[in-house]
């Protein structure tokens, strides 16, 4: 509750600090620096006059930001993680989206893409033996004026169905990830899994957060894609499995309307597109990739 009581000169004396650090950042060199120091001081001091943050509550954000730098490592970034469920990630993509209303939309990176993926040829498996429903996507790469975009390089990642990345699973594999090319015609196709939902990681201070706010930590089930081709914007984004049960409550905010899709389901007896013999369900789902042109180079 924000306090009602204060007075005209009391606002003077809480003000008269915003300057002060305000000026601090005058001689600064960087234009660009100035720029997001000066922002950053004005809404973290609105916040803290907003709420009327008490001593106590600081010291506890400090806590937990203290416990958020312990807990990071090479394979663990917390800080990340409480940028994602705070929304802050999603809201970087979605300012830096190059707005092109015809490209496909990105979405959240996530902490899993790996550089080193195995090569596959167009129809290859992109599970690696990941566990799981074989699914088969397909699809097509083009420029916003629909032109294909042949030779385009698509990397793709995904956790298994017990919700873990390979890198999670501490023992070296490489599942689940695959890059591929597109074709001459800008087609593509790969193998992989259906996707499942899975938990972000939850057993640290973000983990926390979000169960003292009632929130939990599951994503809804998707597909990440990441799609590179020269003069053409790089695109990060997912594939969303349409009728997920945590389509309206995916933990860091990714699901955006156009990236959800039908994965339709088929009898171990249909044979799938490339004859491949099956003796499970698969599914298939069906992704064209529209790419923006990359953004001109600027100078300040
Ligand atoms: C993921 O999609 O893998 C992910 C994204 C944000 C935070 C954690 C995981
Ligand atoms: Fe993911």
């Amino acid at each position: 509750m924000s306090d009602p009581q204060v007075t005209p000169e009391q606002e003077r004396h809480e003000q008269a600090v915003t300057d002060q650090v305000l000026a601090s950042f005058e001689q600064s060199p960087s234009p660009r620096l100035r720029e997001l120091m000066e922002a950053l001081v004005r809404h973290s001091h609105a916040f803290v006059r907003e709420v009327r943050l008490t001593e106590p509550e600081w010291a506890a954000g400090i806590a937990f930001l203290t416990r958020c730098g312990h807990i990071t490592d090479d394979r663990r970034q917390e800080f990340i993680l409480l940028s994602d469920v705070l929304g802050l990630s999603m809201q970087t993509v979605t300012v830096n989206e190059p707005g092109d209303p015809r490209a496909t939309e990105s979405t959240v990176f996530g902490p899993f893409f790996a550089e080193e993926s195995p090569a596959i040829e167009p129809g290859g498996d992109a599970a690696q033996g990941a566990s799981g429903q074989p699914c088969w996507v397909s699809g097509t790469v083009t420029d916003v004026d629909g032109t294909p975009v042949a030779g385009a390089r698509i990397d793709v990642w995904e956790a298994d169905d017990d919700g873990l990345y390979d890198v999670q699973h501490g023992d070296g594999r490489v599942t689940g990830r695959a890059h591929l090319r597109s074709d001459d015609h800008g087609r593509y196709a790969f193998w992989c899994v259906t996707p499942t939902p899975y938990p972000i990681p939850h057993d640290g201070p973000v983990g926390d957060l979000l169960a003292a706010n009632g929130r939990g930590p599951m994503r809804a089930s998707h597909l990440h894609f990441m799609v590179d081709a020269p003069g053409l914007h790089r695109l990060v984004t997912h594939i969303f499995v349409r009728g997920d049960e945590h389509q309206d409550s995916d933990a860091v905010f990714g699901v955006k309307d156009s990236l959800v899709v039908d994965f339709t389901e088929h009898a171990a007896d249909e044979t799938p597109p490339d004859g491949r013999p099956l003796d499970t369900t698969w599914t298939r789902a069906e992704f064209d990739i529209v790419l923006a042109p990359a953004a001109k180079e600027h100078t300040a």
